[in-house]
C-alpha cells in the first residue's frame, strides 16, 4: 500500500498542488465529510481514471448544516477513512478545521438563485449556500482538472454544475451513479445511524422509485399518481416523516405533472431520527 500525504492548512495544499501542475500532473478532487463508504471509493475509482493525482478532502462543512440538523452527530472515524484512502490509492487527504477554511472575519457566500428553491433547498434553506462556498474554496484550494460528485446528492451536483458555468470556473465536473446496498439502499454515512429494526422504512426509498419505474412502463404519466403511491409505500412504515417527494425536471427541479419526457423522481425521507435521500431518472 502507498503512503498518503495528509495536509491540513490551505497554504501546504495549494503548494502541494502548484508543485503538482508544475510537475504536468493533472489533479482529481473527490470532496467528502469524511465516514467514507463504498459510494465514496466508486468516487475515488472514477478520479483515478481521469487524473494521475488524487485528493480526497475530509471536512464536515458547519455552514451547509442549519439549525438543528446533525452537524454535532455526523459520524466520524478518520483512521478507518486513510486505510481505505490508502487501499484505493489516494495521494493526498486534505483535512482542515474548521477555524482554517472559516476564519473569523470569514463573509463570503456563494449562493444561486433558482435551484436551492426545490427539494432538500426548501427545507434546508442555508444548505446549498454552505455547499457552493465551500465547494468553491476547495477547487481554489486545491485547483483540480476534475472533481467528481455523487448522483445520489442529485440537486448538489446540479447546483454544482450550475455555479462552475455561471462562474467560468474551468474544473471539469463528473457525477458518477448511485451505489447501493446489497438490498437497495442507496449507501450514505448516515445509514450507520439506523437500527436494524429501521431498515425496512429505510428501504421504502428504494421501492418507491421501482413502483414508479413501474408504473411509468406501464404508461402512467400523471405524477400525482405516482407520489400518492410512493407516499402510501412510505408511510406503511412506522417512524417516517416524509420531507418531499417529488417529480421534475432533471434541469431545472420544477415540478412535472404530465410526464412526456425523462423526468427526475427525488424523495427525502426522515427515518426515525436519520434524514435519508435518493433518487431515479425515470423515462416514459
Ligand atoms: O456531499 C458531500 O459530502 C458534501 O456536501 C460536500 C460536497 C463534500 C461539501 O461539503
Amino acid at each position: 500500500m502507498q503512503p498518503v500525504k495528509i495536509i491540513t492548512t490551505v497554504k501546504k495544499m495549494q503548494e502541494h498542488s502548484d508543485l503538482m501542475i508544475h510537475q504536468g500532473k493533472s489533479i482529481a478532487l473527490i470532496p467528502t465529510m469524511g465516514f467514507l463508504h463504498e459510494g465514496h471509493l466508486s468516487l475515488m475509482q472514477e478520479g483515478s481514471r481521469h487524473a494521475d493525482h488524487l485528493v480526497v478532502s475530509i471536512f464536515v462543512n458547519p455552514t451547509q448544516f442549519g439549525q438543528g440538523e446533525d452537524l454535532e452527530a455526523y459520524p466520524k472515524d478518520f483512521n478507518r477513512d486513510m486505510d481505505l484512502c490508502k487501499k484505493k490509492g489516494v495521494d493526498v487527504i486534505f483535512k482542515p478545521d474548521a477555524p482554517e477554511l472559516y476564519p473569523e472575519n470569514f463573509q463570503t457566500y456563494i449562493a444561486l438563485e433558482k435551484l436551492p428553491n426545490h427539494l432538500c433547498g426548501l427545507s434546508r434553506p442555508v444548505h446549498f449556500k454552505g455547499v457552493a462556498t465551500i465547494v468553491t474554496k476547495l477547487f481554489n484550494i486545491v485547483k483540480p482538472d476534475i472533481a467528481i460528485f455523487g448522483q445520489k446528492d442529485f440537486q448538489q451536483l446540479a447546483v454544482i454544475k450550475q455555479m462552475v458555468s455561471d462562474l467560468h470556473m474551468t474544473v471539469k465536473v463528473i457525477g458518477a451513479p448511485i451505489i447501493r446496498e446489497a438490498d437497495g439502499l442507496a449507501m450514505s454515512s448516515r445509514n450507520t445511524c439506523l437500527s436494524p429494526e429501521k431498515r425496512p422504512a429505510a428501504l421504502s426509498l428504494f421501492e418507491s422509485l421501482n413502483n414508479a419505474k413501474q408504473l411509468i412502463k406501464n404508461g402512467v404519466t400523471d405524477s400525482n399518481i405516482i407520489t400518492k403511491k410512493a407516499r402510501d409505500i412510505v408511510k406503511f412504515h412506522g417512524d417516517t416523516e416524509i420531507d418531499y417527494i417529488s417529480i421534475c425536471d432533471p434541469e431545472t427541479l420544477e415540478d412535472v405533472q404530465n410526464i412526456k419526457k425523462p423526468v427526475l423522481m427525488a424523495m427525502a425521507v426522515k427515518v426515525g431520527k436519520t434524514r435519508l435521500i435518493d433518487n431515479m431518472l425515470l423515462s416514459p
